[in-house]
């Protein structure tokens, strides 16, 4: 099966390549190699490739800096989708997508499952909810909405590590680290977002929307802490309240997402305090390992 992963150099992407790259023909695009505002480098890419499987991890991320360039994140977070759902709808493949717990506003109080209606509240929040309507264009789609990703490959010192990684480092170098004590969130191991990309493509599960996020839900306070706990050491924190972060964009506050949807299609996802082990050991030294 041909694969054509692009937008590979982001978190997810890094992830979603290495998972199907054991596996299958996988050709990869960073935004150097296809820009995806380039609506005919895009068709063009998919005809060379001619892909079974079109996998979307492009994205504009910043957030507050949405608010300032909304043309900016609609061109790459729902225009292009329209343009990669089409192109692989016209190659006969499957597209997945990704998106975010963003699309809600945050005030229900319990884990919204993919029924609950969205209302993005951020410019940031809009473009994704648009880019999943895209997404549809393709008949045989799985968008997949993620929240709090963690496991970055990107190096430990880059500004591109995502929040969650950042918590993690400080709590292992024994560095304070700054933790909402009020913002909930299903926290997303990259690598079992990987492996549910793939399990819910080689089952043939059901196409449409998922949450695709690891089971139960915490503030990152309470992320920290389990960190804290699993490595044997008291973590150095500074809790923020939301309202006290002045952030330009608003975040939704209690945003669990309920993957009892992926679960019965066949795809159980583990818990986020076993994710966080499992990242915890791939992150120590191979010497170290048991
Ligand atoms: N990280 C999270 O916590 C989180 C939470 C909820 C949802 N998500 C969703 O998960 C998906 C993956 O996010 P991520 O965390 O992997 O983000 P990321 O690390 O920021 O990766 C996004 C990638 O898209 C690339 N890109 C941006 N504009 C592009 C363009 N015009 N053409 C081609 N590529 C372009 C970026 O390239 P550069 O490296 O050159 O900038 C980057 O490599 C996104 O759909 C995101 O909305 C992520």
């Amino acid at each position: 099966m041909k694969i054509l992963v692009v937008g590979s150099a982001g978190h997810l992407g890094a992830a979603v390549a290495a998972q199907f790259a054991a596996t299958c023909d996988v050709t990869t695009t960073t935004r150097a190699d296809l820009d995806v505002r380039d609506h005919r480098a895009v068709q063009a890419v998919v005809d060379q490739v001619r892909p079974g499987v079109v996998i979307n991890c492009s994205a504009y991320t910043d957030v507050d800096g949405a608010e300032d360039e909304p043309v900016e994140a609609l061109n790459v977070n729902a225009f292009a989708v329209r343009v990669l759902a089409d192109a692989a709808r016209a190659a006969g493949a499957a597209f997945v997508h990704y998106s975010t717990d963003f699309v809600f506003d945050g005030t229900l109080d319990r884990p919204h499952t993919e029924e609950d209606q969205p209302n993005p509240r951020s410019t940031y929040a809009c473009s994704k909810l648009v880019g999943e309507w895209f997404a549809r264009e393709a008949d045989r789609h799985y968008v997949l909405r993620v929240e709090s990703v963690f496991g970055s490959s990107a190096p430990h010192d880059s500004p591109r590590r995502t929040s969650v990684d950042r918590i993690v480092d400080s709590v292992l170098h024994g560095v304070e680290a700054a933790v909402f004590v009020d913002r909930t969130v299903s926290p997303s191991y990259g690598h079992d977002v990987a492996r549910a990309t793939q399990a819910l493509l080689d089952r043939q599960a059901p196409y449409g929307l998922y949450h695709c996020v690891n089971s139960g839900s915490c503030t990152w306070e309470a992320l920290a802490r389990e960190v804290g706990r699993q490595l044997g050491v008291e973590p150095r924190l500074k809790l923020v309240r939301m309202t006290d972060a002045k952030l330009r964009a608003q975040r939704p506050q209690y945003c669990a997402l309920s993957n009892e949807k992926l679960s019965a299609a066949g795809v159980p996802m583990s818990t986020w305090q076993d994710a966080i082990a499992r990242y915890l050991q791939a992150r120590r030294p191979a010497s170290s390992r048991p």
